[in-house]
């Protein structure tokens, strides 16, 4: 096992790795898949039962999934292997991590490969390149789509390649920043045009009429997604720290940084929609009189808005936007690939290197196959987001709440945070992991079962 612990990597900085986190969680889920979700879902009334989710369920288990990966050093299946005492059934919750690991990345790289058409799209039109920019903004191109998404999957595994701290750290290190800068630009911008204020006053009221089972499976479902959660990611991402840093402060920041980069993700789309209506473009699906949401609000609608918006400015912003939402994807397609990575290089003790193009080459045919398919996309979304993070989720809880035990647990996090086993804050972590997360996300998954079935 020698050369496969030098190749583990550790954090650099308490900074990086916060970083890093953030930079998994903030991703398509945040710039794409929130705002769509809170146009289809009455406004203000999802956002706050997604705060809810985020914080009563995601919160707890992020701490748990980080207080797992640091006692055991592993990746998802060998840290619940060296936590099992034998029991053959625990690693299996590490293997569903990684299997959803596997298949979440090979459809994110596609909606990912897109953003890098649409951002060429604008450039080639202005250069007088109409036809080449039509085919690469063409959705329904398969060939085009491949090409687009092993582009991007070459800039992930280029990224895990250079290990934790020199890959995974510095390329977060960088990109995260510039991700803040381009989102507030873009809302300064979409601000100063008519029709803003229309969507903000559609974005904050919330509308209860439409609350229903599905909206609470649906924010649930978005919270896993978003914060990175029920898959190990943040079991893989811990176990490169060491223990001075604070799991729970640490958390917090993740978490607070997330909702933070969604809500203001949302403060630029829904307004910019509107801002796209003013300029002529249809924004109410014709047949049900309801926003148009996910894939057609993003890579229909907005294009469309910066068009309108004509000129220089119009070029440069649909640029800079599908840029932002390309860094967003890239930070976090890295911790996707990293978790079968580690596990790769933990358990068969193989370099880096080869781990990264290997597992890469594996995603890739996957991923060129839902190219080829995009109703995969949908398929894929539902077994192994809807249902597959919470399911980990679940599994994650019950684990650390009745099998390795909350007071083992507790000594974990207390390196790095003496005083959180005494404090309010450790005893309603205790609560929350082991009664309110698993019936939350128990009566969530049930209900989602009775939705798909
Ligand atoms: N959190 C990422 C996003 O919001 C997606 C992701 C899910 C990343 C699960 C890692 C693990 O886009």
């Amino acid at each position: 096992m020698a050369s496969a612990n030098g190749e583990r990597g550790s954090w650099n900085s308490k900074m990086g790795f916060i970083l890093a986190a953030a930079g998994s969680a903030v991703g398509l889920g945040n710039i794409w898949g929130f705002p769509t979700q809170v146009a289809d879902n009455g406004g203000a009334a999802f956002i706050l039962i997604y705060l809810v989710c985020c914080i009563a369920v995601g919160f707890p288990v992020m701490i748990a999934e980080l207080a797992i990966g640091r006692n055991t050093q592993k990746n998802p299946v060998g840290a619940f292997r060296a936590l099992s005492n034998g029991n053959p059934l625990v690693p299996l919750i590490g293997y569903w991590g990684v299997l959803c690991g596997l298949m979440i990345l090979s459809f994110y790289l596609v909606i990912a490969g897109w953003t890098l058409g649409f951002a060429l799209e604008g450039i080639l039109n202005h250069l007088g390149f109409e036809a080449l920019a039509g085919t690469l903004t063409d959705l329904g191109n398969g060939t085009k789509n491949a090409v687009f998404t092993l582009i991007f999957m070459l800039f992930t595994i280029l990224i895990i390649t250079g290990g934790v701290s020199r890959g995974i750290e510095r390329a977060t290190k960088t990109m995260m920043p510039m991700l803040l800068v381009i989102l507030l630009l873009l809302i300064g911008f979409i601000f100063t045009q008519e029709g803003a204020t229309e969507g903000l006053a559609v974005y904050v009221k919330p509308d209860f009429s439409t609350m229903n089972g599905s909206l609470v499976v649906s924010a649930l479902g978005q919270a896993f997604f978003s914060l990175s959660l029920g898959m190990g990611a943040l079991i893989t991402y811990g176990s490169y720290l060491n223990r001075k840093q604070n799991l729970v402060e640490s958390a917090a920041y993740v978490t607070a940084f997330d909702i933070a980069i969604a809500v203001i993700a949302g403060l630029m789309i829904i307004p910019a929609m509107y801002v796209a209506q003013k300029g002529g473009v249809a924004i109410f699906d014709p047949e049900t009189g309801a926003l148009f949401s996910s894939t057609t609000l993003v890579f229909d609608v907005l294009p469309q808005m910066f068009d309108s918006l004509g000129g220089f400015i119009g070029l440069i912003l649909g640029f800079i936007f599908f840029i932002l939402l390309g860094l967003a994807a890239l930070t976090s397609s890295i911790s996707l690939l990293e978790v079968p990575v580690s596990y790769v290089i933990d358990e068969f003790s193989i370099r880096r290197k080869t781990a990264a193009w290997g597992v890469g080459g594996i995603v890739s045919i996957i991923a060129v196959i839902i190219s080829y398919d995009l109703s995969l996309i949908d398929l894929f979304v539902a077994i192994f987001n809807e249902v597959g993070l919470p399911l980990g989720g679940l599994m994650i809880s019950l684990f650390l709440g009745y099998f390795w035990k909350t007071e083992r647990a507790m000594l974990e996090i207390q390196e790095g945070n003496p005083s959180f086993p005494g404090s309010t804050g450790g005893k309603v972590w205790v609560i929350f992991i082991r009664y309110i997360c698993p019936v939350l996300i128990a009566i969530v998954l049930v209900n989602t079962l009775l939705i798909v079935l």
